[in-house]
Order: structure tokens, then sequence, then C-alpha cells
């Protein structure tokens, strides 16, 4: 696995546009500033779709019906799949994440206080197609919370929610939640927190990426950049050269790369795409899926969807 992410951060760094995937945002330190910025008041996602459970748990898990195994997607610290246990009362619980050690830790902690379900902690790259071969006849819920899929590009996301479709056997389906299009100004304080939580979340993907390649970015020389790209419904953060400056990145086995870095150059390092309802449930018909039902808070900040697998 290593050496694939490295051939993976090589060929991003050089590419034309350089850019850095969001998965690498999750080392050990960047796994706990996302739950501080889940803490933030301006980040409203993480509040907004809790207060949505909590308002519609007995319809959520009516529409859910029976659950042999809940599988998380990208679980974090799994507070969030831990909350509906009591309603949703799965057999087993299988947590997935790339960010190996915080999950392992996280699964350990909710296994003493859930010994009941059968849980299993499964450190997986969630951008690669998914398979269960070993769970296949049994009625499988996917949760992929905090609209984590917003990270995807539409037509990724699309391959994603197929994968999943295809994976229920006819037998469960998707709970999802995702952000929807909303004033510029919550947007843009959402991922510009004066806090700084979320510049420092974006500048460490740096120092993890050191860590895998032993590359040389030195933090100091890097700024945190995140606005609302009207035109592509997303947010996007960059990081931005505070000056001229060369990036080593050691031998990927054939050569060593010096990349050149002019002040104001840009690495983009993720999106997040805000939907609007109709176009979100269109795409899940798409996918394969039907019967889909929604709720929403208030203010229509958030979505919260079930969508069961056609049979
Ligand atoms: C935005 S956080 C959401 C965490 C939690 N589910 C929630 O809603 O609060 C995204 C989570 O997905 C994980 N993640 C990001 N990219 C991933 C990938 N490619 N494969 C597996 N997990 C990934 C991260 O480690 C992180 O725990």
């Amino acid at each position: 696995m290593k050496q694939t992410l490295l051939e993976e951060l090589h060929l991003s760094l050089t590419a034309d546009v350089p850019f850095i995937s969001p998965k690498f945002f999750y080392d050990e330190i960047g796994s706990h500033l996302f739950d501080v910025i889940t803490l933030l008041e301006e980040y409203y996602p993480t509040r907004t779709e809790q207060w949505i459970m909590d308002a519609h748990r007995a319809a959520i898990a009516k529409a859910i019906g029976d659950c042999d195994v809940l599988l998380d997607l990208g679980a974090g610290n799994c507070a969030k799949a831990s909350q509906l246990f009591s309603s949703i009362k799965p057999k087993q619980y299988r947590a997935l994440d790339i960010s190996k050690e915080y999950l392992e830790a996280a699964v350990a902690d909710l296994q003493k206080q859930f010994p009941q379900i059968a849980m299993r902690a499964q450190a997986i790259d969630l951008s690669l197609p998914m398979a269960f071969p070993d769970i296949s006849n049994l009625r499988k819920i996917f949760f992929f919370p905090g609209s984590s899929i917003g990270n995807y590009d539409p037509e990724k996301a699309d391959q994603f929610f197929t994968n999943i479709a295809q994976e229920c056997h006819g037998n469960g389906g998707l709970l999802i939640g995702v952000d929807l299009v909303k004033d510029r100004e919550t947007l843009h304080l959402a991922y510009n927190d004066p806090l700084g939580v979320t510049a420092a979340f974006n500048l460490n993907i740096l120092l993890h990426v050191n860590r895998i390649m032993g590359s040389n970015f030195h933090l100091p020389n890097w700024e945190h950049v995140a606005f609302f790209n009207e035109s592509l419904s997303r947010i996007e953060m960059h990081l931005r050269a505070r000056a001229d400056l060369e990036v080593i990145l050691p031998s990927d086995g054939t050569k060593e790369h010096v990349i050149q870095f002019k002040v104001g150059d840009l690495i983009h390092t993720e999106n997040s795409y805000k939907y609007t309802q109709e176009d979100f449930t269109e795409k899940l018909h798409r996918a394969g899926f039907d019967n889909i039902q929604t709720w929403t808070d208030p203010k229509k900040y958030f979505l919260v969807c079930f969508a069961n697998a056609k049979n």
C-alpha cells in the first residue's frame, strides 16, 4: 500500500496543476484536527446533520428496517454510527477508514461499550472499488455521513454510488448526509474559521506528505486558501506558496524530482461539492437506488437520505 501511495503522490505533485488527494489529510493529527473542526461554531455541517438525525431518529430507523451489518464509510471516531446503534440495532458493525491507528483505537473503545455488536475495523482506501464477499448474503446498510461525498468529483460520486448499490445485492441501502448549496458567506466561514483550525488541518497535509515521501515541504512557506467556486458548486481548498521556492521529492525509484513553485502558486488539496436536494436524489436514482427518503433542517443547510438498493 505504501508504495502505491508514494507513486500516487509523485504523480499528483508533478502534475501540471499540482494537487494532493484529501485522503492525505487524515494522519493521526489530521483526524484529531478534523474532530476539532466539527466543534467550531462556523462549521455547521456536523451539528446540523446531528440535529436531523436526532429529530428524525424513529423515521430514519423505520426507513432502514433490519440491519445485519452497518458499514460505516470513513468512520473517523465512529461517534455518529454509535449514536444510531440504539435505533437501528445492527448485528454487526464494520468501520472503514484510511486512518488505521485512529480507527482501531475508536473501534476498540466502542466494542467495550457495545459488547453485543460484533465489530470490526477495516483500514481501506475508499477511493478504490469496494467488495465485501464475506457478507454478500447479509442485509447491509452503508452509512456515509458528514458530506464526505462532497470530496468526490461528480462522476466519481456516481461510480461510488453504483459500487454501493451493487454491493447491496438487492438487500440493503445507503444512509448518507450531504451538504446543500446555501449563501456564500456561510459557506466561506465554514472553511475559513477565525481560530485557524481549518488552516492547520490543510497545512498538516504537507507534514503527512513529508512523512510518506521524505519530501521537504516547510510549513511557514505555505498558507491556507479556501473559497466557494460558484460555477462548479464547490468549496475549493488550496495551499498557496508564500515565496518562490523549491521542494525536493526524493526518488520514486526512477528519478528525484525538484518542483519549482513561484510565489502565489497553488496546490489543490480538496473540493467539497454542494448539492441541491433534487440533483442529489437524482444521482442516487441513476446509480441504482429507489424509494429514497429525505430529511432536512429548518434552514435547509444539510440533507440526510436513506436510499434503498433496487432489487
Ligand atoms: C470528513 S471526515 C468524516 C468522519 C465521520 N464519518 C464524520 O462524519 O464525522 C472523513 C473521514 O473519511 C476518512 N477518509 C478520507 N478519505 C478516505 C479514503 N480515501 N478512504 C478511506 N477513508 C477515508 C478520513 O480518515 C475521515 O475519518
